[in-house]
């Protein structure tokens, strides 16, 4: 069998590379796509339940895809540096991919506005960090206006090889399936990652790889919603701090996946969230990180208002692993229990009869 070669070369002839693009990867893609029966069981019976596992990307989460492009572009026009605003996921992204490359790397975050894990990976892989009094959107702005002066590559899913590399994560699915599912479900914050899909499906559906498109369904968190208020939000925020955003770049191409699939766009409570995060872990043995809880929580959402055709196939991205964020993991769950070192006391805790 060959060896998994990264999602460049395993999607090459859907991408805009060329025999003289040096290739950047860190063999990111083929990830898990799991059926959750369990889960499917408490969520939504009747439905045929599929999770695919973006946190099993070489960073942990679905970035890896955008950002082996985004970075392989920017050294074949030799641009010297790259930068970018992030919740945490595409910092870690771009500074584990500009490692690889050997450029430097600029990120600017929301001052102890991200997941401890993401900022650990920006530290560790050396990029140079700067953390902004402010959030995303914020944070957006400031970098949209620095890469205009050409010195610095834009690495936001602004670059369109961002979304031309996640992309790949439909065709994935589709491959994995042997079909495309009927629908698919995906957390959104800058809205990059469902618009990306779509075109996926498209543009695989257009080569004859699939029969059938999916219906495009996005979450959002209450308190970061913009797409579904249909207004920006100044003050966005949600325990899911990688989809604290409140006016999305991609907006209106989200939305015209929306559209153009008969999809939907909705939004979940942090309760809601937190709930399918924690059953996610427990009954599937998958641990993601909150924001990507938010596609299950979705489905519970459309099960419950009857919104899921019986038999039909459902498949929510989970975007990123559960350990990048250990703070709200250990903030919702008890802590264990601490014994003597003696068979007697640990007999005792397990309640073991001698
Ligand atoms: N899930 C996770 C884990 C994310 O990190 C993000 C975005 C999303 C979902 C939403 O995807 O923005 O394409 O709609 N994180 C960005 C970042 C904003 O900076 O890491 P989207």
């Amino acid at each position: 069998m060959i060896p998994w070669r990264g999602i460049i070369e395993e999607y090459r002839k859907f991408l805009p590379v060329s025999d003289g693009t040096p290739v950047v990867s860190l063999q990111e893609g083929n990830t898990p796509l799991i059926q959750a029966k369990r889960l499917a069981e408490q969520i939504c019976p009747g439905i045929d339940l599929y999770l695919k596992i973006e946190g099993a990307n070489p960073t942990g989460s679905f970035k890896d895809r955008g950002m082996t492009l985004a970075v392989s572009k920017t050294l074949e026009k030799k641009a010297r540096a790259v930068m970018c605003a992030s919740t945490g996921n595409t910092s870690a992204a771009a500074a584990a991919y500009g490692a690889k490359a050997g450029i430097p790397v600029y990120v600017l975050i929301p001052a102890g506005n991200i997941a401890l894990g993401k900022l650990t990976q920006a530290i560790m892989h050396g990029a140079r960090i700067i953390q902004i009094e402010g959030n995303f959107d914020q944070a957006l702005n400031i970098v949209k206006e620095l890469c205009r002066h050409d010195e610095f590559e834009l690495v936001n899913s602004l670059n369109p090889y961002r979304l031309e590399g996640q992309k790949t994560a439909a065709m994935e699915v589709c491959d994995q399936l042997g079909r495309a599912p009927t629908m698919h479900v995906l957390p959104v914050g800058n809205a990059g990652n469902i618009t990306a899909y779509w075109k996926g499906y498209q543009e695989y559906y257009a080569a004859g790889q699939v029969r059938s498109l999916p219906q495009m369904v996005g979450f959002q968190a209450e308190g970061a919603a913009p797409l579904v208020r249909g207004h920006v939000i100044e003050q966005p925020s949600t325990v899911a701090s990688a989809i604290r955003i409140g006016n999305p770049a991609s907006w209106q191409l989200a939305m015209n996946a929306v559209n153009e699939s008969s999809g939907l766009i909705n939004m979940v409570t942090d309760e809601e969230i937190l709930a399918a995060y924690r059953m996610v872990a427990r009954e599937e043995g998958v641990f993601c990180e909150p924001a990507s809880a938010a596609s299950v929580a979705g489905v519970l959402n459309m099960n419950a208002k009857k919104l899921l055709d019986e038999g039909s196939t459902v498949v929510c991205t989970l975007t990123g692993h559960g350990l990048k964020d250990p703070d709200t993991a250990m903030n919702i769950s008890p802590q264990p229990l601490t014994v003597s070192a003696t068979h007697e006391a640990v007999k005792a805790a397990l309640n073991i009869q001698a």
